[in-house]
């Protein structure tokens, strides 16, 4: 959703902190031994997993995306966030859509404005004026790994049906934190219908 709200050069400074921060981070985490980064990298057979690796004292989450052969996300909107993403290992596709209709009683697929193929180094940007985006790993023979970072940090979603535009609200956890295994992660099996996959 593009906001109307007049900014000024200050109101965008501590974002190019964060980028230039964020880019940092990616250089770090890229430089980083393959043994430090394995905690976050946990594949599982159901769904993707979420890491966290930093929260930047409430300023942003960092997290690593851990993506096994075919597995993707929801249609999610980024809570007017702003979002940068590297692929670490693999390839990744992310395919746009346009914003649905408010209205609940329309019902009609979402509309597809963008698909792009991201290989490993690649990086990209996404925020609610750029539309809706699902991410997904499109091998069927190779696992995928992506490096996140949101800012300001969130902590719920929205989610999209494809196939009518309808949405429902998705809490944002995470598999794990700094490398260990959250609660949530351990009573997956009783996952709320709500929350967003299993991270
Ligand atoms: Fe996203």
């Amino acid at each position: 959703m593009e906001s109307t709200k007049k900014k000024s050069v200050s109101d965008f400074k501590p974002l190019l902190n964060q980028v230039t921060y964020s880019h940092e981070l990616f250089n770090t985490t890229q430089s980083r031994s393959q043994e430090d980064i394995s905690k976050f990298i946990n594949i599982l057979r159901g769904n993707y997993t979420r890491n966290l690796v930093d929260e930047g004292n409430g300023r942003y989450n960092l997290m690593l995306l851990a993506w096994a052969e075919g597995q993707g996300s929801s249609i999610h909107d980024h809570a007017d966030s702003h979002c940068f993403m590297k692929v670490l290992d693999g390839k990744l596709c992310e395919v746009r859509f346009a914003w649905p209709s408010d209205s609940e009683e329309d019902e009609k697929e979402m509309e597809i404005i963008q698909e792009t193929h991201l290989k490993t180094n690649e990086v990209t940007y996404m925020n609610d004026s750029l539309g809706l985006h699902r991410m997904e790993n499109p091998s069927h023979t190779q696992t995928a790994v992506s490096l996140h970072l949101y800012c300001p940090p969130f902590e719920s979603v929205l989610l999209f049906d494809q196939r009518t535009g309808h949405k429902t609200k998705g809490k944002v956890t995470f598999w794990s934190k700094y490398g260990v295994r959250t609660p949530f992660g351990a009573i997956s099996a009783k996952m709320d219908k709500e929350d967003y996959e299993n991270n």
